[in-house]
């Protein structure tokens, strides 16, 4: 059990060092870390915010825990500089093309959503968010127009088999978990959603069992929060997942309860390799004040735990002590509370 750590910028050391604890304290047989910089710690150290040895690392691994990258200071770098360009070129070079984003209320915690109970109440549901494609990964550039005005542009795309792989990924989750599928598009605007509509419903022709219905995305946005419970499978491109993922966050009480997944082909000895990260960024707003909530990386340890390595009773273990440590009442500032990192760190350790 190899696992490559890159705890980044700002908040991302504080929250990765818990997951980090959370592992070792399962004592597992055969877990060996191995921790490489990356994002703008790793600009201001190495000159490059992926350096080669922070990709080779992460290539030898079978998974990677990963924190956040983001640094006010490197906003104003070249684009191929800035932290973000970190973590979307190890899900492009590692071919992780399919980001599972779970979000649900956790039974008893409703009143930890701004929604009302009783609609929180049907919040459980998996965003299958397409990671390597769309207008993440198009040209993109600024120019000056004929009439001398600056103009910047970006390109969407989607080819067929990109569409096609991710489809699979969802369309299987719903099936096994027997839920219906929803795909997310803007085909009534956007030809990418149009090629993106019409793949997904020749791959669900392999899914007879499976529901399946499309939603326009300022739709979706609508019915997340008013009826979620009408969502259970969610499979959507790589930026209307970016954001509905932070929507389906806040319903669930905090972008600090939600962690993520990041597969592709590769396999490892128990499962697939993965990239697992909390979905949130490196919220420079309250970085290095001990404050951050650690369990949405807690949890994305625990999907490693069992999409990396087949540990389906560790990760349960983990998440159960989640869900007991906030029963118990040990909430963060982003949820109303006044715990700090390492205290529910602790407090989660103690439940496991
Ligand atoms: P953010 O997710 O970092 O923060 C948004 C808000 O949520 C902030 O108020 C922050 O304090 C709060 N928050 C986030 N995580 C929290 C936690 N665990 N506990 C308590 N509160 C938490 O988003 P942003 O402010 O838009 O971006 C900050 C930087 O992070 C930017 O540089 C951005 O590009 C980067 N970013 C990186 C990732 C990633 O590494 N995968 C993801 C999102 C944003
Ligand atoms: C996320 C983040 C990233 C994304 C950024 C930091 C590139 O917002 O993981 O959700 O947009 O995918
Ligand atoms: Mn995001």
């Amino acid at each position: 059990m190899k696992i490559a750590v890159l705890p980044g910028d700002g908040i991302g050391p504080e929250v990765t060092a818990e997951a980090v604890a959370v592992l070792e304290s399962l004592a597992l047989p055969g877990l060996t870390l191995f921790q490489a910089d990356v994002g703008g710690i790793a600009y201001k150290r190495h000159g490059h915010p992926l350096p080669q040895e922070t990709l080779d690392m992460a290539r030898a691994a079978d998974a990677v825990l990963f924190g956040a990258v983001g640094d006010p200071d490197c906003d104003a770098l070249d684009r191929h500089l800035r932290p973000e360009q970190a973590i979307l070129g190890l899900r492009k070079e590692l071919g992780l093309f399919a980001n599972l984003r779970p979000a649900r209320v956790f039974a008893g915690l409703e009143h930890l959503s701004p929604l009302r109970a009783d609609i929180a109440a049907g919040l459980d549901l998996l965003i299958v968010r397409e990671l390597t494609g769309d207008v993440y990964f198009g040209a993109k550039g600024q120019r000056v127009t004929d009439t001398g005005e600056r103009e910047g542009w970006d390109a969407m795309s989607y080819a067929a088999h990109e569409v096609r792989r991710i489809a699979h990924v969802a369309l299987r989750a719903a099936a096994a978990g027997a839920h219906k599928l929803t795909s997310v598009d803007k085909a009534n605007v956007l030809e990418t959603s149009q090629l993106w509509r019409d793949v997904v419903v020749e791959v669900a022709a392999d899914y007879p069992d499976v529901p399946l219905d499309h939603m326009y995305v300022d739709n979706a946005a609508m019915q997340l929060v008013s009826h979620p419970d009408r969502f259970g499978v969610v499979l959507t491109g790589n930026l209307f997942g970016d954001i509905l993922s932070d929507l389906a966050s806040a319903a669930v009480g905090s972008i600090g309860l939600l962690p993520s997944a990041s597969l592709g082909e590769r396999t490892t000895a128990h499962g697939t390799f993965g990239l697992y990260e909390p979905i949130h960024g490196s919220a420079p707003d309250i970085a290095g004040q001990g404050k951050a909530n650690p369990m949405a990386t807690i949890l994305s340890a625990a999907m490693m735990l069992r999409h990396s390595f087949g540990r389906e009773a560790e990760a349960a273990r983990i998440e159960n002590a989640v869900s007991a440590a906030l029963a118990d009442g040990f909430l963060g500032g982003d949820l109303g509370g006044s715990h700090g990192t390492a205290a529910i760190g602790e407090a989660v350790r103690a439940r496991l």
